[in-house]
């Protein structure tokens, strides 16, 4: 049995004062029968990881492939480790976009987080013109390959489906739609580690989901949580949508 992780990907939203949300939300919901992982602006994970306790993990959006050196402005997996992060989130599409990220770049950070000894959050995801031209699944195999590392395990690896077009647009894939690619990722993930590794690795959804549709994409095969943005950072939504997922 996988167990089910909510995660909130802030981006690049969050100021001291928004821990009180974290806050909250491990008051209410730090022993709920779920994973929940938060990832704040790397500003903010040294206090998050000390306001949340046991029962919320906290982790990075990106790190550098390499341990130190000339990388101004850049971010160590072991940095982020040292500060109370246990994850990372890596290959996110707008880091692909904003930074022209490529599944190699993505392969050797998740290689360099594993060795760091963090868990990595994976994403992948087609845009608006590859699902019209019926090339989703080609896309996602093809991140798939090249993104995650030979050296995954069950433990240490989850994978985000995050369609573009449906982050932060409120447009949603349909739950037919969002079931075919997390059987795809399953089929692709025991194809090439086998069943240990591609049975209890977590798929996630992530696009525009909200308390008003987790409980329909919580009910999807091969869907065990969500990578949740906007929604992530009020912890009244967000912990509804934990809710959801716990009462899956
Ligand atoms: P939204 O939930 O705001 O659509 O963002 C999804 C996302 O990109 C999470 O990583």
């Amino acid at each position: 049995m996988r167990r089910k992780m909510a995660a909130g990907n802030w981006k690049m939203n969050g100021l001291q004062d928004n821990l009180a949300e974290l806050e909250a939300l491990a008051q209410s919901y730090g022993d709920a029968d779920c994973d929940i992982l938060i990832c704040p602006p790397a500003t903010l994970i040294h206090r998050a990881s000390s306001v949340c306790g046991d029962g919320i993990a906290i982790g990075g959006q990106d790190c550098h492939n390499a341990e130190t050196g000339a990388h101004t402005g850049d971010i160590s997996a072991q940095m982020l480790k040292d500060a109370g992060a246990t994850h990372v989130i890596l290959g996110h599409s707008e880091r692909r976009e904003d930074h022209n990220e490529s599944d190699n770049h993505v392969r050797l950070k998740a290689r360099a987080a594993i060795e760091s000894g963090l868990k990595v959050v994976i994403c992948c995801g087609e845009s608006l013109e590859e699902r019209e031209t019926n090339n989703t699944l080609d896309i996602i195999g093809g991140q798939l390959a090249g993104s995650i590392p030979d050296q995954v395990t069950g433990e240490n690896l989850v994978v985000a489906y995050e369609p573009i077009w449906a982050i932060g647009t409120g447009k949603v894939p349909t739950l037919d739609q969002i079931g075919d690619v997390h059987d795809f990722i399953r089929a692709r993930l025991v194809r090439r580690f086998g069943d240990g590794v591609g049975l209890s690795t977590r798929i996630l959804y992530g696009g525009s989901v909200k308390p008003s549709n987790a409980a329909d994409i919580f009910g999807v095969s091969n869907v065990d949580g969500a990578l949740v943005g906007g929604a992530s950072l009020k912890a009244e939504d967000f912990g509804q949508i934990i809710a959801a997922l716990a009462s899956s």
